[in-house]
């Protein structure tokens, strides 16, 4: 099994990245051959015209996914940009995929709706599930994991594959979309955890920050007072309840909140344990990563080499099948 996934660099990662990602590709990478790779020419399809903060994340992005146990001897770790031969794979593709398929895929209209500040009238950004197509396609993935809201471009990725195959020859293999059943992580305010929202408990978040931030997030409404009972499936804190506490503690607490039993802090407090039973080693191999860049860089320049012989590879594959040499 060859597994592919990328990431933006948006920044600091957050409970939600490491809960909702970083722990199935560290389940991944014991059983299968992992890719995983920022996606910095991704971001500038939307960022272009911040590209300083782009760059300036890539690293940061990286010691996130060390310090939650992304583990260089068995994945390949890279920089999306590092290697141009996912632009001239996605220039190739882009030859051969219709306009029409790339304004049909849902994110296309939603992200400009939703980045209304930004102009996303761009080339660049109607064509990104190319350049995602060429990422996968490059390295033969049989298995992409991603969230719903990528499952399109999954597909469009396979039939891209198809259209290629078919005009030139056997070439790639066609990936499936592995939709693992994320736990929803809910920010400290009840919706979806974002850095935009303000409401993201960050991997590199001190103990204290991360007690404090816990602590008010929200909890069951009907819980106003400690003697009014509640519901745990209504409590957005609970979701890390789930993730993070034994059968015991889950069963302890889901009763003393259904009884009044406990009150919210007491439960949260259980949680907060729990949790920073695994955030305290991130935390701290966050910090000494931080403290020696050089040796993330090295983990990068050694993933980037071997993803590098793999694409090469590929790429001459690819240029023979499609039979322009240069002119010789
Ligand atoms: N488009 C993905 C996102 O926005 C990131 C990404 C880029 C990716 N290339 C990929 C994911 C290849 C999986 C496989 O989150
Ligand atoms: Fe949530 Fe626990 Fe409070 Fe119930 S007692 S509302 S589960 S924090």
């Amino acid at each position: 099994m060859r597994i592919v996934s990328g990431m933006r660099p948006t920044g600091r990662l957050h409970l939600g990245h490491l809960i909702g990602t970083l722990h199935n590709w560290r389940r991944l990478q014991e059983r299968a051959d992992c890719f995983f790779f920022v996606a910095d020419w991704h971001a500038l399809t939307t960022d272009y015209d911040r590209s300083e903060g782009v760059a300036a994340n890539v690293l940061e992005m990286v010691i996130d996914w060390l310090a939650a146990g992304i583990d260089p001897a068995r994945a390949t770790i890279f920089v999306q940009s590092a290697l141009p031969e996912h632009a001239e794979l996605h220039l190739l593709l882009s030859m051969i995929t219709p306009v029409g398929w790339l304004e049909r895929v849902p994110t296309y209209k939603e992200m400009q709706q939703q980045l209304e500040d930004r102009d996303l009238s761009t080339y660049g950004f109607l064509g990104y599930p190319v350049l995602q197509a060429a990422d996968i396609l490059m390295y033969r993935a049989t298995g992409v994991p991603v969230g719903a809201d990528q499952v399109p471009h999954v597909e469009l990725t396979r039939e891209i594959a198809r259209r290629f195959n078919h005009l030139f020859g056997d070439t790639f293999v066609e990936p499936q979309a592995l939709l693992t059943e994320m736990p929803r992580v809910p920010g400290l305010d009840g919706r979806k955890m974002s850095k935009s929202y303000g409401n993201a408990v960050y991997l590199a978040d001190s103990a204290a920050e991360v007690k404090s931030k816990l602590s008010r997030m929200m909890t069951d409404p009907r819980r106003a007072r400690r003697h009014d009972p509640g519901d745990p499936d209504d409590c957005p804190a609970y979701n890390l309840h789930r993730v993070y506490c034994t059968p015991e503690e889950l069963a302890y607490t889901a009763h003393g909140c259904r009884t009044a039993g406990i009150g919210c802090l007491e439960c949260k407090q259980i949680m907060i344990a729990r949790a920073e039973e695994e955030l305290a080693p991130i935390r701290e191999r966050r910090a000494r990563l931080a403290e020696h860049l050089d040796d993330v860089r090295d983990l990068l320049a050694g993933g980037t080499a071997r993803a590098r012989a793999a694409a090469a590879e590929m790429m001459t594959v690819v240029r023979e099948r499609v039979g322009l040499r240069g002119g010789v």
